[in-house]
Formats: structure tokens, sequence, C-alpha cells
């Protein structure tokens, strides 16, 4: 079933839009004006990709910057973790992120669910 996303002038090139049909999240992207839709919840930990940045076809998680290629749907990197800079944190956040760390290293990063896209008079439709 083709889902109404938006209209075509609606998303900018670099645009990503958050779309549900009932239990089905999608991330509906704008490649230099073709436009893309791939599951919206992050392959990694779930996290909400329409909240990360779309640089050409590659969209970033906002949570461990996992990115995707919204072509394929394919994970093309591992989480990096948080960058503290020449700071080290405290003591018990220290330890906690050891063990996060540990944790998130186990936690496979799957590929996007991709879904086709077509645009009818000026409507970018998502086929669910
Ligand atoms: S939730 Fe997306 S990289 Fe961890």
């Amino acid at each position: 079933m083709w889902i109404e996303a938006c209209r075509e002038g609606e998303l900018a090139p670099g645009g990503v839009k958050y779309v549900r049909d009932g239990e089905v999240e999608v991330a509906v992207c704008n490649v230099d004006g073709s436009f893309y839709a791939v599951s919206r919840r992050c392959g990694h930990m779930n996290a909400p990709l329409e909240q990360g940045p779309l640089d050409g076809p590659y969209l970033t998680c906002p949570l461990h910057h996992v990115q995707f290629d919204v072509r394929t749907g394919e994970a093309l990197s591992n989480p990096i973790d948080h960058d503290y800079g020449d700071q080290r944190p405290p003591e018990p956040y220290r330890r906690f992120g050891k063990v996060q760390m540990r944790l998130e290293w186990k936690v496979r990063v799957h590929d996007l669910a991709t879904y086709a896209v077509r645009v009818r008079d000026g409507v970018v439709e998502v086929e669910m």
C-alpha cells in the first residue's frame, strides 16, 4: 500500500522526514532531489534516524554515529563512543562507560530495511 509522505517541495535536499503507518516507521530522505525511504529505527539500538544528519546518501545515527547508505540500507560503520576531548569523564561515569562500551560492541549493527518510493503529481509516496 502506498502512503503519502509529503509534497515534493516540502522536503529539501538533505532533508529527512519521519513517516509512520501503524507499526511501520520510515525515514524518507531527499538525496539531491531523489527520494529514498529506510527504516526509521537505527540498526544498532533503535535511535530515531531522522534526528541525524543526511550528507549525500549517508545518514548518520544521532546516538552512536553509525552511518547508513539510504540507497541500499547498508550499515557502513560501527558505533563510535562519545568524544570527551581532553577532559576525562567523572569516575562513576568512567566505570559505567567501560561496561556500556563492552556491551555496545556486542550489539550487532543491522542494515536498514528499504522501501520503494515514487513521486506522483508532486506527491512523494512510500510503499509500506
Ligand atoms: S543507536 Fe544508532 S548507532 Fe547506536
